[in-house]
């Protein structure tokens, strides 16, 4: 494993309390990692340094790689477990996952920023937002994925059901309040519905997803990806 760059801000093993879960969710998320990728429209990464932040085991940047090659990454997350066995899976990718908490040693260094369905489980938004603004360069993009807000009609089963299971609070907050957090610390905001239209596993679980109508509308209309672009 690289180094690890850790404040005052908590680590721990796995996001999951259940440490076999973490790799689950990472085969459960690829099919929407690869719209993600598929939607996002820079789409030559060759000349490009990139980041995933919440990395977790290091599958969106493998899938990224193998999609979109890009000149350099960097996996950041605070599940240490988890970022080492990002580390011992990444072949010769061109990537560091770190543990850390302090993003400084990145300043200026980011072209792309990307992050799936970790903003909501952040206490200090602002912060992260203006870590995130630091880290990229004039003119870069970091690209933010949730469906965790309080706009979503099943965000209460939602929230009881990851929360009963993972390691971080998660907060509650509306797509606005995304919005003006982001605005606020610099960034052009500009919003879209994810829109995966592909197919949803079932039978549900019925803790996540009151309706089988529910887990097709999640990925497709309530979760939401951010564009956040560095203003000048
Ligand atoms: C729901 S999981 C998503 C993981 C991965 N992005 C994916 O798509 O599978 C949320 C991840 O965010 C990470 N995370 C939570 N708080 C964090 C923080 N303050 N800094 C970095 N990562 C964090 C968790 O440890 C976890 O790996």
């Amino acid at each position: 494993m690289g180094k690890t760059v850790a404040t005052a801000e908590t680590t721990y093993d796995t996001w999951h309390t259940d440490p076999q879960r973490e790799k689950a969710m990472g085969d459960a998320h690829a099919p929407y990692w690869r719209h993600f990728i598929a939607t996002v429209p820079e789409t030559d990464l060759s000349t490009r340094t990139v980041m995933d932040f919440g990395c977790n085991r290091g599958g969106f940047l493998r899938l990224l790689y193998a999609l979109r090659p890009f000149r350099r990454g960097v996996g950041i997350d605070i599940a240490a477990d988890s970022v080492q066995a990002a580390e011992a899976n990444k072949g010769a990718l061109p990537v560091a996952y770190e543990v850390a908490t302090d993003l400084a040693p990145w300043t200026d260094t980011i072209d792309i920023a990307f992050s799936y369905e970790v903003v909501y489980l952040l206490a200090d938004l602002a912060g992260h937002a203006a870590r995130m603004r630091s880290v990229l360069r004039d003119g870069g993009v970091y690209y933010a994925v949730t469906g965790c807000h309080t706009a979503n009609p099943i965000w209460s089963s939602l929230r009881e059901a990851i929360g009963a299971g993972s390691n971080a609070p998660l907060q509650d907050r509306s797509p606005d309040d995304y919005v003006e957090t982001f605005h606020d610390a610099g960034f052009s905001v500009s919003v879209k519905r994810f829109g995966y239209d592909g197919f949803v596993a079932a039978p549900r679980d019925p803790r996540y997803y009151p309706s089988i109508l529910d887990a097709i509308r999640y990925p497709g209309e309530d979760k939401l990806l951010f564009r956040l672009e560095k203003r000048g």
